[in-house]
């Protein structure tokens, strides 16, 4: 609540490393965000969005992966990857840090070379590497070229002039990027390193291209600033770094010249599942391995890992587990995240759903940073939310993402917003996401747009769907058609028989399946479905249309949600169409073939969603304005709904 007497004393209180001294403990993430103009230097969209989250009170900025050398398959193309591995890149940097600083925060650059792990850019240009082991994930997957000694050389000294270029620049400090199974993670770890020379072998000798890195940059940036070194406490991977001897390098990193060791988690290998966890993993996950590296150091640790919770950093820094708290998606959603926990504003934080469609699942298909709960992501200059010329009265008829999104901002723009919502709790289809196993991180965000409404002084009229009448009654200027959608019902035979149910029956359990359950649809929701029914002891078979089932799910989440299903003995049929359902079952065709699966007590179904628009059409004319938004215009997924409401928000 306003005004109360914030509970985050340690949080807040400042701490020094080097020259730096940081006002509070939180570190805001390097997040990787192709906002960089296409040659790598920051761009004016760049700026913004970092100065943004340095206004939103975090004490120290790190800026995204920024290549040192131009062997960095980043360094090219036209992706707006960060650079700096040329002088050339300094003067945009120089304004970056100005307006940072005057934002009140100071600013790191984390140096990076990815190394193996990138996509293969075709034969003429390997990815370079410790050895000639191609990175196996998905992502990647190229042949890489071994350094020579000279290439070596020359990267560590590309280390240390991209170190020189940032303190020119203006930076407070830099990162080192020794995590996440890049360049200097790959030296670190015989999973990738398999050298027989000095710099590979025994962990010494490992550790060698990192240490000559750090002393190569403290040689650079002089005895008194700042230098960060980023590593994977648990790599997370056979042959990769456990914590134990994470805690054994802890201290060479610092006697070769690491002022603070920031520790997070994986490589790609393990597919984002804990470097960028998602709803399944508990809050701090990294913070047990920093603790034990705390131990064996004296300079300050940062942790990363789901801490966006304030009060859970708050514990975090306060029990002496780390110094720092480095939050990452929790600022993408919302970059005033530290000023309203100074406040003792928690309530009015729009949480990270940790859901990771909008960020790395939108980065890894190499399109710009989103934020499925933050439209606003990279675009806060233009989305910034204006007095509307005129207040209208106006009517939303929905309350799910797309209609409370927009009733927000319309309220906040000084109209006159009532919203009515037929059942008797806000939040539409996406109250059901949070129903299945894993899935409740979804709540608070649903509690904070909920109560934004409350502030904004919206009128909210639950357990009332909009007619014709009440629109006539209440003569809105304009009305906001958010009715969402209802399951989709396909033309099957059979379907209408008394053993097909919904999914969202299902999850709401307005239905009750028996035993051995089929579900028809192994999209999303089909899929958490099941895992709502293993949990419960059914017996559960997926029928699925495409090659795979959690096709539309985010790596991370997918993994989990894969992994669950397995251990409940869930079985899927891929590649199936049902072309009609039994008493028992459903018979399917599968590559021209038709096959009866039978033994079915239950069918469930999750085939997509069918808009709901009646209400557009019957005011159509009686209205000024009607808009027709979300999925009662188009079926799409929640992060679509949330931009859709943002977007008419301001457009009204
Ligand atoms: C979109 C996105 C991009 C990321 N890019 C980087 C990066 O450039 N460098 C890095 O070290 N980590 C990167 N990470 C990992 C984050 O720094 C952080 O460790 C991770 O998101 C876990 O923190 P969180 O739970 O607070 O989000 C990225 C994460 C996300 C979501």
């Amino acid at each position: 609540m306003v005004g109360q007497e914030p509970k985050l004393e340690k949080l807040f209180t400042p701490i020094r490393i080097k020259s730096m001294e940081l006002k509070n403990r939180i570190v805001m993430a390097p997040m990787g965000t192709l906002f960089a103009n296409a040659d790598g230097s920051a761009s004016d969209k760049l700026i913004e969005y970092y100065e943004v989250r340095a206004k939103g009170g975090a004490a120290l900025i790190t800026v995204e992966v920024a290549e040192v050398h131009p062997s960095s398959a980043f360094g090219f193309g036209e992706m707006g990857i960060a650079s700096i591995y040329d002088d050339k890149f300094i003067p945009s940097w120089k304004r970056f840090c100005e307006r940072i600083h005057a934002a009140g925060a100071r600013a790191s650059m984390q140096l990076h070379h990815p190394g193996r792990q990138f996509p293969a850019l075709g034969p003429e240009r390997p990815p370079w590497a410790p050895s000639i082991v191609p990175c196996p994930c998905p992502l990647c997957q190229a042949v890489p070229h071994q350094m020579s000694i000279a290439e070596i050389e020359e990267m560590v000294h590309a280390f240390g002039e991209g170190a020189r270029r940032a303190k020119e620049a203006g930076f407070d400090a830099v990162e080192v990027h020794g995590a996440h199974g890049y360049l200097i993670a790959q030296f670190m770890s015989s999973y990738a390193n398999r050298r027989t020379d000095k710099y590979g072998g025994d962990l010494r000798s490992q550790m060698r291209f990192p240490m000559e890195i750090l002393h190569a940059v403290r040689e650079r940036v002089g005895h008194n600033f700042p230098i960060v070194f980023r590593f994977s406490a648990d790599e997370r991977v056979p042959g990769g770094r456990t914590v134990e001897e994470s805690v054994a390098i802890a201290p060479m990193l610092v006697a070769a010249g690491a002022d603070c060791l920031s520790i997070t988690t994986g490589v790609y290998i393990n597919g984002f599942t804990y470097m960028v966890a998602p709803m399944a993993v508990p809050k701090g996950l990294n913070v047990d391995a920093a603790e034990r590296v705390k131990k064996v150091v004296d300079v300050p640790i940062i942790v990363v890992g789901k801490l966006n919770d304030p009060l859970i950093a708050e514990q975090v820094v306060a029990q002496g587990k780390a110094d720092l708290v480095a939050i990452g998606r929790g600022l993408l959603a919302d970059p005033e995240l530290p000023n309203k926990a100074a406040a003792g504003q928690l309530e009015d934080i729009r949480w990270c759903t940790a859901c990771n469609q909008g960020c790395i699942y939108t980065l890894l298909t190499a399109t710009k940073l989103t934020c499925a709960v933050n439209p606003e992501l990279g675009k806060e200059r233009q989305m910034a939310i204006t007095h509307a010329a005129k207040a209208k009265r106006v009517l939303v008829a929905g309350g799910g993402p797309a209609g409370m999104e927009a009733a927000r901002v319309a309220a906040l723009r000084g109209h006159d917003v009532t919203l009515y919502e037929k059942d008797p709790e806000l939040g539409g289809q996406f109250r059901i996401a949070t129903i299945p196993p894993a899935k409740q991180e979804i709540v608070p965000f649903l509690k904070y747009l909920s109560r934004q409404l409350d502030k904004a002084g919206v009128k909210i009229m639950l357990g009332e769907a909009v007619t014709a009448s009440v629109v006539e009654k209440m003569k809105p200027d304009a009305v906001l058609v958010a009715t969402g959608g209802k399951p989709l019902i396909p033309d099957i035979p059979g379907i209408n028989a008394d053993n097909v149910v919904t999914a969202h029956d299902v999850l709401t359990s307005k239905a009750i399946t028996d035993n051995k359950v089929l579900i028809a649809g192994g999209g999303m929701v089909g899929c958490e479905t099941a895992d709502f029914l293993a949990e419960r002891g059914r017996h559960v078979t997926i029928v699925e249309m495409l090659p795979e089932i959690a096709s539309d799910i985010a790596p991370g989440p997918k993994f989990f949600l894969l992994q669950r299903l397995a251990e409940h003995g869930v079985r899927s049929i891929t590649s199936a169409t049902i072309k009609r359902i039994t008493a028992d079952g459903v018979v399917i065709d599968r590559e021209g073939k038709e096959e009866t699966i039978g033994g079915m007590d239950t069918i469930v179904l999750a085939l997509g969603v069918a808009s709901v628009r009646e209400l557009g059409d019957e005011i159509k004319g009686k209205v000024n304005e009607v808009y027709v938004i979300g999925d009662a215009k188009t079926p799409a997924t929640a992060m679509e709904a949330i931009a859709a409401g943002a977007e008419i928000g301001r457009q009204i």
